[in-house]
């Protein structure tokens, strides 16, 4: 079935920011809004794949024929990223969180007693690193994604690298971009060897500009 050249295809996506708790009503979170890894999700749907989107807290509604399972923290996400292997191919667009708070206070911290607390963070997983590390439930092709806000194209060259992964979307998401939030978006596409600047375009058009090149490279190489 041309038209559904992702069927039969299992593809987890992330996507969302991640929300790691300071305390019962506080956490730390970032600006991400989920609507690329949501139109991810959404593009390899329609072109046939069973799509598992593992999402951090969005507002944004689950798209059609896509299995969404909801996490707040890092370790969440891990957690339901290895739950869902096997993938053919993981894509991630999330915007996880680098630290968690070591010592989460089970009650609400109080502003008085003196001194503000002291926030003692430890680093999370690297759910890209993780899956991107070789063994049997890898999946064939792992992708991520390079937010960055200065020299985008060394510094996904070795981002890339350092994560494992096969290929990697940059974009740049410094101040005036309007990136994180907004419905445009503008990348650098990494595979093996190439890097090609895609033009700027909708969030939903480089979804299914992606969704397309993952078709092709799983018609390539079954
Ligand atoms: O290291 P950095 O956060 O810039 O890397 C971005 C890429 O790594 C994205 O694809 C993001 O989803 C992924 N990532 C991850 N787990 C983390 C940090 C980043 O999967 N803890």
């Amino acid at each position: 079935f041309p038209h559904k050249p992702l069927s039969g295809r299992h593809v987890l996506v992330t996507a969302g920011p991640t929300h790691e708790p300071i305390d019962p009503v506080r956490f730390i979170a970032n600006h991400s809004s989920g609507k690329q890894g949501y139109a991810i999700a959404a593009a390899c749907a329609q072109l046939g794949a069973q799509v598992t989107l593992v999402s951090g807290p969005t507002s944004l509604p689950c798209p059609d024929g896509v299995t969404r399972v909801d996490v707040t923290t890092a370790v969440e996400m891990l957690a339901a990223c290895e739950a869902a292997l096997p993938a053919d191919c993981a894509i991630c667009a999330a915007a996880v969180g680098d630290w968690r708070v070591a010592d989460t206070a089970s009650q609400k911290r109080k502003k008085e007693g003196g001194a503000p607390p002291k926030l003692t963070l430890v680093e999370n997983p690297d759910i890209l690193a993780t899956l991107s590390q070789p063994g049997a439930l890898r999946p064939s092709l792992v992708i991520g994604f390079a937010a960055e806000t200065e020299t985008l194209e060394a510094h996904a060259i070795a981002k890339k690298r350092r994560k494992g992964c096969d290929w990697m979307l940059a974009n740049d998401v410094g101040t005036g971009t309007n990136v994180f939030g907004g419905d445009q978006n503008r990348v650098l596409f990494l595979d093996g060897d190439t890097i090609e600047p895609w033009s700027a375009m909708a969030k939903t058009d480089i979804a299914r500009s992606l969704a397309a090149r993952i078709a092709a490279r799983f018609s390539s190489s079954p």
